[in-house]
């Protein structure tokens, strides 16, 4: 009984300080905010030709170069709370590395607040909440915006309670990572003008790095790197060459991090063979380019075209301060003619050129507006047949193993004939396998006229 009484005092004890505690943990009210989305814009050429307003107060800037907090919009009246690189006074492009709310705008004179409970948050004019970092009450008491484009909240201690770099969106900053056990993926916007979610991703999973086209409600494997246990953690870093040297060059890449020791050196997946990688040092890092010069305000985005490119930002440039600095379908990494959205809907493409818009009438001159046939109608009876291209492959044939097989000709055929969703089959006449096709896009021309196309089309 006297022991229970005791206990009991303890935790009386236990939860009055901890409740003490947590209520001297407060933000200073000097040290609170709030932002009124509402006045001018800034009259700079920003990316997406975007409208903007500079988020700042007579306490907080939230500049530290050359990143900065904004409201902008690409529509009228629908905004987005985002930060921003590159700074006004030159003839370059600033880009948006980060969107807090891309698929819930707000309106105008939506606020901004950061209150003395520690919570940042972003209500529509209505009051309506549409982002927070739910952070009331957990011991913030400050907020910063860091000069890698980190903006964290703090506790009295320095630990970071919240970081805006667990929340990536399609970009990874230089030291930021996607997460096995976090956020673990980049996803594109649907275009320049709509900043929501694409259809392009971008995973971390035990399969690897892979990145998904996905508009039909299923995942397509394009690109990215498809090895199992690929790691638990994969961070953008620039690193100097020669980190005694000034005016050394940079290497873009991606380090990766396994929280447990490997068992053994993880093979290789199928979808390698596509790629051209670049030595791999000691099996943690992927080398995705070299730039001779600081690349130490570079990012990494996978673009609403499906593309996954660095960006890196020199500032002794004269001009065009920001330039790509790798691009995952590139002369230098994996074929052009392998990005799906290349050819826009519909192409046959060559040695990086979009040569041809194939039809029931062999192949024709190609331009933007080249489109896939018709969908059969998806009954009984619908009349159909194929037309045929020699020397063809699809997106998907390197990374599902040219399909299945071996079968015939004919049963490829049917096997799509069957599937009112298959567009059309690639048949591979050397080893007899069959892959059917969920979408179209851009074909890429061949060199083995062993691997043949049939597209699907409405008679
Ligand atoms: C807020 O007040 C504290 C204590 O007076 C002071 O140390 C701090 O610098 C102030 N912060 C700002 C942003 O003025
Ligand atoms: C924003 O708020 C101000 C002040 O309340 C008001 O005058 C203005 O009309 C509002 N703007 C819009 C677009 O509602
Ligand atoms: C840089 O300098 C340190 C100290 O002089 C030396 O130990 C190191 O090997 C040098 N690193 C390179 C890459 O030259
Ligand atoms: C590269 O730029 C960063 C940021 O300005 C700076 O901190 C770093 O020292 C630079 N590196 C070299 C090798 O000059
Ligand atoms: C083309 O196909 C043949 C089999 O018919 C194969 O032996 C050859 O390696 C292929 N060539 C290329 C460049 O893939």
């Amino acid at each position: 009984m006297a022991s229970q009484l005791s206990s009991l005092f303890f935790q009386f004890i236990f939860i009055s300080v901890f409740a003490f505690a947590t209520t001297l943990a407060k933000v200073p009210a000097n040290e609170t905010f709030e932002f009124i989305n509402e006045g001018e814009f800034g009259d700079r050429i920003i990316e997406y030709d975007a409208s903007y307003r500079v988020i700042r107060n007579d306490v907080y800037t939230f500049y530290t170069y050359p990143f900065r907090l904004c409201f902008y919009n690409t529509t009228p009246d629908a905004y987005i709370f985002a930060m921003r690189a590159g700074i006004p006074n030159d003839e370059s492009l600033m880009r948006w590395v980060w969107d807090a709310n891309r698929n819930d705008p707000v309106h105008e004179n939506a606020t901004l607040k950061f209150g003395e409970d520690g919570n940042f948050v972003l209500a529509d004019a209505d009051g309506r909440v549409v982002w927070q970092t739910n952070t009331a009450n957990k011991g913030v008491t400050g907020i910063r915006l860091l000069p890698n484009g980190n903006l964290v909240l703090f506790d009295k201690n320095g630990k970071f309670i919240w970081q805006s770099f667990d929340y990536p969106t399609d970009t990874l900053l230089v030291g930021q990572s996607v997460k096995i056990n976090g956020r673990n993926k980049l996803v594109s916007r649907k275009s320049d003008m709509d900043g929501s979610d694409g259809p392009y991703s971008l995973i971390l999973d035990h399969n690897g790095f892979i990145m998904y086209l996905n508009n039909l409600g299923q995942q397509l494997i394009y690109g990215g790197w498809p090895t199992k246990d690929f790691a638990d953690i994969v961070t953008f870093a620039a690193e100097p060459e020669d980190v005694n040297k000034t005016n050394t060059p940079y290497e873009l890449v991606l380090s990766l991090t396994h929280l447990q020791a490997q068992p053994s050196t993880s093979p290789a997946g199928n979808g390698r063979r596509l790629l051209q990688v670049r030595p791999i040092g000691g099996g943690s890092t992927i080398n995705l380019n070299k730039v001779n010069y600081n690349g130490t305000y570079s990012f990494l985005r996978l673009g609403s075209d499906g593309n996954l490119r660095a960006f890196t930002y020199f500032p002794p440039a004269s001009y065009l301060k920001w330039e790509e600095s790798f691009a995952f379908f590139s002369s230098y990494f994996v074929r052009e003619c392998a990005l799906p959205s290349k050819c826009g809907t519909y192409g046959l493409c060559d040695q990086r050129m979009c040569v041809a818009c194939p039809s029931p009438n062999g192949l024709l001159g190609w331009s933007e507006s080249c489109k896939p046939p018709k969908p059969v109608p998806c009954r009984a009876g619908a009349k159909f047949d194929y037309y045929k291209i020699v020397g063809v492959e699809h997106f998907l044939n390197p990374y599902l193993d040219d399909g299945e097989g071996p079968m015939k000709v004919e049963q490829c055929r049917d096997k799509c004939s069957k599937d009112c969703k298959c567009k059309g089959y690639i048949y591979k006449e050397d080893t007899s396998r069959c892959l059917t096709a969920p979408v179209l896009g851009t074909l890429i021309k061949d060199v083995n006229t062993t691997s043949v196309g049939y597209i699907k089309y409405s008679k």
